[in-house]
């Protein structure tokens, strides 16, 4: 294996952990990791399934879209991209606003705990699995997945923060998913990356002024990575019809109620991080689950309404309940703490059983970045 000075030039997620970028973060800052070691319905989880089930997909199905999938992620398009170049503008971290620094950060740890979560994911099977075409998917994912945690962490350095990744993946907690939860999860996940990277990409780009930090000017190359890695998701899905019809549309639209629920309750977490990027959060929640559900139409059979009355009203609720109960954790007060979960849990009710709309999903899932 070549010893590499950077993530961003490995071609392979072993080489990417073993480079000199993944070796400093072990100079941990105990806060920054302690973070990314959270598990709450809101933080960033580690996923562990089963792999033999994984393992024995056939992908002969879709095997004409497979293939070039696989080649153009085999071309490698990104390799050297994630790392600091002249593009890389100075950060005056001291000089930071104390609200949008310490919000900032928490939005870089974050992320780089998700990007990490995939890494650890898609290298478990990898390692894991015999069956070939599995096997180069997972490992090419967990390449780019590994350049994306490093190059964050790169960014948190200059902070004098970084997340002890290692001790990370040694050390937090693993969530079991069945494979089939596996699938809607991260290909919601991977879909939605995309769609909340390219939408800051593109508002940055027309409104420069509130470029507060260079990574932003990343994201084009990052949310294409995160779209590929949605699309292997959707052909893994595609061998299967069971997996997107009968009560699996159930499972379906609850995967998709949490987790945009999830990303409108964490985003209006950081209204000092939006204010500087010039986005308001509820417009850019809409416009997030516009592009990630015209896109999921590819391979869901459903999407929700969320031009519905209810929906709007049912998020602020969330996040109003949400509000409330980290207060009444934070005061010990049993009495409210009950009355925020039980609000939490009629909310999300609210927003599940608003009724889904249907479509006919087309035979080819293959699409191309388009935003
Ligand atoms: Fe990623
Ligand atoms: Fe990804």
């Amino acid at each position: 294996m070549k010893d590499l000075a950077h993530s961003a030039d490995a071609s392979t997620v072993e080489e990417a952990m073993a480079a000199q970028n993944y070796e400093k973060a072990i100079v941990d800052s105990e806060g920054a990791t302690a973070l990314a070691m959270q598990n709450t319905l809101l933080t960033p989880r580690f996923y562990t399934t089963d792999f033999d089930e994984l393992d024995a997909i056939d992908v002969s199905p879709v095997r004409e879209d497979w293939d070039k999938l696989i080649d153009q992620m085999k071309s490698d398009p990104n390799k050297g991209h994630f790392k600091k170049n002249e593009d890389w503008d100075h950060i005056d971290w001291d000089g930071m606003e104390p609200k949008l620094k310490a919000e900032f950060i928490d939005f870089l740890v974050s992320s780089c705990t998700a990007e990490f979560s995939g890494c650890v994911l898609y290298k478990e099977m990898k390692r894991r699995g015999n069956n070939e075409d599995i096997v180069t998917l997972f490992q090419l994912m967990a390449r780019d997945e590994a350049r994306h945690a490093g190059f964050i962490n790169d960014a948190l350095r200059e902070a004098g923060i970084a997340v002890n990744l290692g001790f990370l993946t040694q050390k937090k907690k693993y969530t079991y998913f069945r494979p089939k939860f596996i699938y809607y999860a991260t290909y919601l996940s991977e879909k939605i990356g995309y769609a909340r990277y390219i939408t800051i990409y593109r508002h940055l780009e027309a409104n420069p002024e509130h470029r507060f930090h260079p990574i932003f000017k990343w994201f084009k190359e990052w949310c294409n990575d995160e779209f590929s890695h949605g699309e292997a998701f959707a052909l893994l899905m595609k061998t299967d019809p069971k997996l997107t019809s009968g009560l699996n549309v159930l499972w379906i639209k609850f995967f998709l109620t949490a987790v945009y629920s999830t990303m409108y309750v964490r985003d209006h977490q950081r209204p000092a991080f939006h204010a500087a990027l010039g986005v308001d959060p509820d417009w850019y929640a809409h416009e997030v689950f516009t592009k990630t559900s015209e896109i999921s139409k590819q391979v869901f059979p459903i999407t929700l309404d969320i031009e519905h009355p209810r929906w709007q009203k049912g998020l602020e609720a969330l996040q109003r309940a949400n509000a409330d109960l980290a207060q009444a954790k934070e005061t010990g007060n049993i009495v409210k703490r009950v009355g925020a979960m039980t609000r939490a849990a009629a909310a999300f009710v609210s927003l599940f059983t608003i009724p889904a709309i249907t479509h006919r999903v087309p035979d080819s899932t293959r699409l191309e970045p388009a935003y």
